[in-house]
This record gives C-alpha cells, structure tokens and sequence, in this order.
C-alpha cells in the first residue's frame, strides 16, 4: 500500500503541467494503476470497464474520487496538483475508455448471409431508397401524396417518385453552401393538405459575402410541374444583419412542428463558432426559436417583452449545435447537439431553459486538451452558474462524441416494439442509436445501425420504417422489418 502511494505522489507532481492532452494526463497518472485500456491490475487496482460503472450517474463520484481520492485503497486524490478541468477531462478518458470496451464487446448488429440484422427487439434489412444523383444530402421530408422531398446541402431540393430523382426544384432561394452551411432542413406543413406550405432551413450570406446565418423560409410547392417549383411566401426567421457570422460552423438546423397545435413549429440554429452568444439573448446564436408558422411570436414565448434587443422567438438557450430535434409521442421535445469531444448530448428541451453551453460542458477539446468542468469555477452548488439561472444538463451524452445529426421517434407501425423510442444519428460515429426513456431518464441505449456512412439525418417515414439520410456515400436507405 505504502509503495503504491508513494509511486502515487511521484506521478502528480509530472502530471501538474497545465495544457496537457488526456491521453498524457492519464499516462502519466493513472495508467500504473488502471492500465492502458483501464482494465486495471496495478496496485491490486480492478477494472474500470464494468457494466456498472458505465453509469453516466456516476460522473460526480468518478470526478470527487479523482480529485480527493478514494478512502481506505491506493486511489490517491489529484486535487493538490490537477486542475479541475484537467481532473474532469480524466473523467472523459475513463468514459472514452469504457466506450471503446463497450464497442469490443457489443459492437453493433452485423448483417447475416440472407441481409437481415438482428437487434434486441427486431430483425430489420436495409434497403435502397436513392441510390445516385444525391450530393451531400440532409434531409427528407414526405408530402400526403407519397412523394418524398430531399434537400442537398449545396442548394438543391428534389422530389422522389416512383423510384426516380426529379430534376432539382426550381425558384429556390439563393444559398451560400460553405463550410458546414448550405440547404439544411426541409419540413412539411402538417396541414400540408390544406394549405401547400412547404418550410427550408438555409444559409444565407451577408450582402458583401463575409458572414452568414441560418434563415427559416416558407413557401408552396407545385408539383404537378416537371420539374417542380417552389413559390417562396415569406420569411418566417431571419438574424439582424449586423448579426451575421463569420466562421463556417455550427448553423443547426431542424424544423419540427408541434403535435398538439400545428400552427406553431421548433427549430434550433447553432451557436455559428461563437460560443460565448449562446448565452446572450439579444443575439441569434445557439438558440431553439419556437414561432407560429407564419413566423409571428406567440405571446407565450418565454422571453416576450425582456426588452432590449430580444429575439422574443427564443424558445430555450445556451445550445452549441443543434442538429436533431423532434417531439416524442408524449410531446415532449428533444435535441440532440453536437458538443466538443465527449460532449454530444441529447436534452429535453424546456421553455425557457439554459443548456449551459459554454459556461457549463460535459466536454473537452478535440485535441483531448482540457476545457471545463462541469462543476468548475464558473458553477456554484448544484448546477447553478454564478452568473444566475439554473443550467439544465443533458439526459444522456455520447462518449466518444458520434457528430450528432438527425433524430427522430419510432411511430410505428412498421416496428411495434421500437414505437415511441428516439432514434438518434451520428456523422463521426456513423451510427444510429436506439434511445429509450422513462421518466425523463435514459433507461436503454442501443446501436442498431453502424458503420455504413456518416448519418445526416434520421426520419420515421410514413409507413414507419426507419429512413437514413447517409453523407460519404451520398445517398438514402431505409430499415424494414425483417419478419
Ligand atoms: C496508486 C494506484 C492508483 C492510481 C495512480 C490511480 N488510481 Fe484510480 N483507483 C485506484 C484504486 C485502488 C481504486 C479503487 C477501486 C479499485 O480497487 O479498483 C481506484 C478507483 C478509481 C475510480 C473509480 C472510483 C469509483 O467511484 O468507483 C476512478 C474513476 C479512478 N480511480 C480514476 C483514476 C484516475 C483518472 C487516475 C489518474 C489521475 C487514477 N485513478 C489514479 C488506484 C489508483
């Protein structure tokens, strides 16, 4: 014991350099005892890759026994020597560590010789849907009359019928398609039927080209034209010019509508680069927007009448990048944003509420260099920042990080066990994950698709099956039952 603790103190003090890497950090600190993988053995020390201690719950525990060590065995405590932030990203490693165990040991599902992929509650095959003629696609959406509408991020929006890709739609807005920008979202009006509105999540560019911002459009489609045209009708959000962004990144951009009233509809735009304006409400950035669909402010909104220059269409803040949201069947709303590495979340979303971001984060840097912790200076007991308001912390986050992109719930009826569970997709991870909750918690988490493209979006199509929209190679296929 005593050897283990010296060889403990010798370790802290070549560990103390700030600005470290978590791969050193944990090299230098931990690996003697817990091993390369965290399988353990040092000291007597056991494995760190147990079921149980996958439990996200945990993360407190793991972080306080860092920092002040565990009583009565050789797990020295770090906290005289180790930032917390740097104590927090150990935390991320021992995550990332059970991960990769994770992945060993279940992996996901493989296909058989006949095709077919086996889950815990279905079998499912994967099926073509577009092949060819997609550059980068982002989402789909359906019209009552079967056709499915697909957007490409350069700029283009098609429709699919009868197995062939229309040309691209014409009269679509100008759109500047750098970096993560472009064509994002299309949404179809929920009384479609009845009043032909057909919503496009674009990124538009400043007059002199330098900056750009997510816009909300809506318009009407005909498409008894060949190919079809699209009639913008109006702008349903827009950013104050001077508002505008410069780097190429985080522009969200999902549109849902609200089950319980049609009229009104939820998108998210990203925080555009610059983090520390998801925090501030009189600037566009890192926020989900609830609007009626004629783009006017419910009076409901939590922030009506704050003043100032509010963007009264707030809905919630403190987001990084949403790029999946959607309302389960209990009509509750969910994102899913992609954070820093190890950061990804999924949260419920409320009105009203700050998501933290950055001020609170589960993540780190990409280059595995410390960030924050999430109970770090800037936080004061219980999740609360100093600054004031409370900050609400995911349900649940992936580690590693899978890019998170697309999400939709299961409606069935094409897969009756999976109905009301949240189907969350991935661009790093390439995956699509099978979530469950129960009373606000995550209770079952399963990778059901992996391994195939990076994941852009996923949507419960009309008849249930699950649609993927996959980047690298472009193109759409979809899940069907397989008995
Ligand atoms: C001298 C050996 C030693 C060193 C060095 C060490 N640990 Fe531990 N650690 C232990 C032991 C022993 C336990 C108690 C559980 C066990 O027996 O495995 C433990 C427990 C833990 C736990 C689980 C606590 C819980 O609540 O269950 C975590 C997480 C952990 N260590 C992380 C680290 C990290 C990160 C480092 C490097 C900064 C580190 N340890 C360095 C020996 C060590």
């Amino acid at each position: 014991m005593m050897r283990w603790a010296a060889l403990g103190a010798v370790v802290i003090v070549t560990g103390a350099a700030r600005g470290q890497g978590i791969d050193e950090l944990w090299s230098r600190n931990c690996l003697s005892c817990h091993g390369k993988e965290g399988q353990g053995g040092g000291a007597g020390t056991r494995t760190l890759l147990t079921d149980e201690l996958m439990d996200q719950g945990l993360d407190r525990r793991f972080f306080d026994a860092i920092k002040n060590g565990v009583p009565d065995s050789a797990m020295p405590g770090f906290g005289e020597t180790l930032k917390d932030e740097q104590i927090w990203a150990l935390v991320v490693e021992v995550r990332e560590l059970q991960a990769a165990a994770w992945r060993k040991r279940v992996g996901s599902p493989k296909a058989d010789r006949q095709g077919v992929y086996t889950t815990s509650l279905h079998r499912y095959r994967v099926r073509p849907v577009v092949e060819r003629g997609l550059e980068t696609p982002w989402s789909v959406d359906w019209l009552p009359s079967g056709e499915m509408l697909v957007t490409e991020r350069a700029g283009r929006l098609r429709v699919w019928k009868d197995g062939k890709l229309s040309a691209p739609v014409e009269g679509l807005p100008a759109v500047s398609a750098r970096g993560q920008g472009g064509l994002m979202d299309v949404a179809v009006h929920p009384k479609f039927a009845e009043n032909g509105w057909v919503y496009l999540a674009s990124t538009e560019a400043s007059p002199d080209g330098k900056r750009e911002m997510t816009k909300i459009l809506r318009g009407t489609l005909d498409v008894r034209k060949t190919p079809a045209v699209w009639t913008q009708d109006r702008v349903i959000f827009e950013a104050k010019p001077e508002h505008y962004s410069g780097p190429g990144v985080h522009y969200g951009c999902r549109i849902v509508f609200d089950p319980k009233d049609p009229g009104l509809m939820y998108f998210g735009i990203g925080e555009r680069g610059q983090m520390d304006l998801a925090q501030n409400l009189e600037r566009p950035n890192g926020k989900v927007y609830r609007v009626r669909d004629d783009g006017s402010v419910p009076k409901d909104n939590p922030f009506v009448g704050r003043g100032g220059g509010t963007y009264e269409q707030v809905w919630s803040f403190g987001h990084r990048n949403p790029q999946g949201l959607a309302f389960d069947l209990n009509g509750s709303l969910w994102d899913t944003e992609h954070g820093p590495r190890g950061g990804d979340e999924l949260n419920l979303i409320e009105k009203g509420a700050n998501y933290g971001w950055p001020l609170v984060s589960y993540g780190i840097n990409y280059s595995g260099a410390p960030f924050r912790a999430p109970w770090s200076e800037v936080m004061g007991a219980r999740g609360t920042p100093k600054t004031g308001g409370a900050v609400r912390m995911p349900v649940y986050r992936w580690l590693p990080s899978i890019g998170a992109c697309g999400l939709d719930v299961a409606r069935g009826p094409a897969f009756t066990k999976w109905k009301g569970d949240l189907f969350a997709g991935g661009l790093s991870g390439a995956n699509v994950d099978r979530l469950r909750i129960a009373d606000g918690k995550l209770v079952e988490r399963e990778e059901i698709f992996h391994g195939q493209g990076r994941v852009r979006d996923v949507v419960c199509g009309p008849d249930g099956t699950i649609y993927i929209v996959l980047n690298g190679p472009d193109k759409v296929v979809r899940l069907v039952p397989a008995d």
